[in-house]
Formats: C-alpha cells, structure tokens, sequence
C-alpha cells in the first residue's frame, strides 16, 4: 500500500525526520525554491501538513491542498494556523501542549535573571580582558523579592508564576479573571495596572486576533524606567515599535525577548540596543522536550490516519 502524503513545512531533528520518512511521504515544502510550482505539483495528493509553531499554515496552503484532513502543529501555538479555513472544511488541527511548558518557564526565569544580573555581559567582561584591566564590573540590579506580573496565567504563565515564588518575589497576574490555584497571588485585571505594580513583567498569553498588541504603548510606559518586560509568547502580542522606542528613548528599562515579528529576521533596531537580552525562539529548545514534541506530531498524524482518537486536539 502506498504511504499517506503529507506536506512538511518546516525542518525537524533527525529522529523525528526518520520517523516521519518511515510510516509517510514527507514533502518537503521548506526546500522547495518555487513553492507554488511544488504545492501546485503534489497539492492534489497531501493528506497531511506537519508543520511548526512559528510557522503555521495559512488559507492559501489550505486551499492548496483539496484532500487536506489534518495539520499537526509542532508547538503548542497554533496562531499562525489559519483555524477558519481548517474549521471551514473540517480539517483536524493539532499541537504539543504540556511536554514543553516548564522548559519554557525555565528560560523564561533564565532570561530575566541573565538580564538583570548582566550575565552575558559579565562574560564579555571576563574574555575581553576587561576584568584585569577596568577592574570590577558594572553594579546590575537585583531579582529576589521584587515585584513580579504574569500577563495571562495559563499552563505557562502558571510554572513561570510558581519559579517566581521560589525568589520570593511579590507575584500578580492578569488574566480573564481571578484563579482558584493562585490564591497566593494578587489578580489585576487591566495589563496596565499590572505593569504599574511591576518590576519585571512576563508576557505568556496564547496569541490570538483579540491578544494582539495587548502590551502596547501604555503598558509599556506603565513598566517604566527601571522595568524589564520578557516575552516567551509571541510577537504579535507586544507592540513591537512602541517597544523599540521605549527601550530606545530608556522609557522602559530593559526586555528579555524570546520571539520576534518576521523572525528569524528581525528589525535592526533590535541590534543597536545596550538594554535587551535577545534569543533564538528557542523555549522549548531541550533534547528532552523537541523529542516529546516530534513524538507527539507523529502520534497525532497516525491516530488521525489509523482512525483513532487525536492524542492532543486543537479542532
Ligand atoms: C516552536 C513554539 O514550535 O510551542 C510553540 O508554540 O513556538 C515553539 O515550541 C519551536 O520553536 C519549534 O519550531
């Protein structure tokens, strides 16, 4: 019998590739030059789309693809999935929830106390010599017992929330409404109060249409001078040029960013900033948690395919 076909939009670790090679037809999308040319040659015959988080599948792939009955998304953000064009014709759209969030949490504690402690730029201190020249390094700021926000308690904002509390620091979080498991934390309403009350504020709110700039331009100011805002979420919930200008004018105090409109391409502005701690998308990016993911990509297309229960459902 012949193998699914499925459409493979972005690349993966060796062991999920082998894997997928072996029970599919992998067609891979992100090495085609001419990508309209490719969906245009093998569109006709895809029953699948493996694809990542950050990337997606927008209406045209859909559209592209007549026999299409499930996306698997390899994240747990499915926001660059087109969910009314799947919804419209019944397409099956899955992710990785739970295998990655504390890995997420953790760099998103990383982040915040590499940037306000100057860790990288302690190291710089160290291998350019400047240490036994200059002397002692610049004086950073402290973390423990500050004042701490969580824009959106989910199952990410949750384990950042519960790392937080092991610095003893002083936790609010914003979210639809208040939450039985966070009785020991204050719950704001409105982002703006929030980053008001806040010495550093993280962002961890699945992205959507309505998520969109929710940390604009007045949360921003209201984190002020002295705060940091650290984004493990998405872009596209952050104003990003009112960011660059509050970093740039020193309205806020610094950020910590693990995500980026257009990444991995990012505005340049970015790279002339003394203030920021700037990575890769990479927190999920651990052995352990991409195997979990792959696995899970693959579990969802066979359970699909062989007719039985989706592991992790979005639709
Ligand atoms: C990416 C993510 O999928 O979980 C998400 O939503 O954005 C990430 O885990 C990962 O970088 C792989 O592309």
């Amino acid at each position: 019998m012949s193998k699914i076909e499925v459409l493979q939009v972005g690349p993966y670790p060796a062991w999920d590739q082998e894997r997928l090679d072996a029970h599919f037809t992998m067609h891979r999308y992100f090495e085609a030059a001419d990508k309209a040319a490719f969906l245009a040659e093998h569109g006709g015959t895809i029953r699948g789309i493996a694809t990542r988080g950050e990337l997606g599948a927008n209406r045209a792939m859909i559209e592209a693809l007549p026999k299409l009955e499930v996306i698997s998304v390899y994240g747990v953000g499915f926001d660059a999935v087109d969910l009314s064009a799947a919804r419209e014709r019944g397409i099956r759209v899955t992710n990785t929830p739970d295998v990655l969030t504390k890995d997420v949490a953790d760099l998103g504690i990383a982040m915040m106390l590499a940037e306000a402690r100057g860790v990288i730029g302690g190291e710089a201190w160290v291998k350019s010599g400047d240490w036994a020249r200059k002397g002692l390094y610049p004086l950073k700021r402290r973390v423990h017992g500050m004042r701490a926000g969580v824009l959106g308690l989910g199952r990410i904002g949750y384990e950042v929330a519960k790392r937080l509390a092991g610095f003893d620091m002083d936790i609010a979080y914003s979210d639809t409404g208040p939450k039985d498991f966070a009785k020991d934390w204050t719950f704001i309403a409105d982002p703006v109060e929030l980053a008001e009350r806040s010495d550093f504020l993280f962002v961890t709110l699945a992205a959507s249409a309505e998520t969109r700039h929710i940390v604009g331009r007045t949360v921003i100011e209201a984190l002020g001078p002295e705060g940091m805002l650290i984004n493990i979420s998405r872009a596209s919930n952050i104003d990003e040029n009112a960011l660059l200008d509050a970093l740039e004018s020193k309205a806020l105090g610094s950020a910590a960013l693990d995500v980026f409109e257009g990444e991995p391409n990012l505005n340049p502005r970015f790279l002339a900033l003394d203030n920021v701690l700037l990575q890769p998308h990479m927190a999920s990016g651990t052995v352990e948690t991409r195997k979990a993911m792959g696995q899970l990509v693959f579990d969802n297309l066979s359970a699909h395919f062989d007719g039985r229960p989706l592991p992790t459902p979005v639709l």
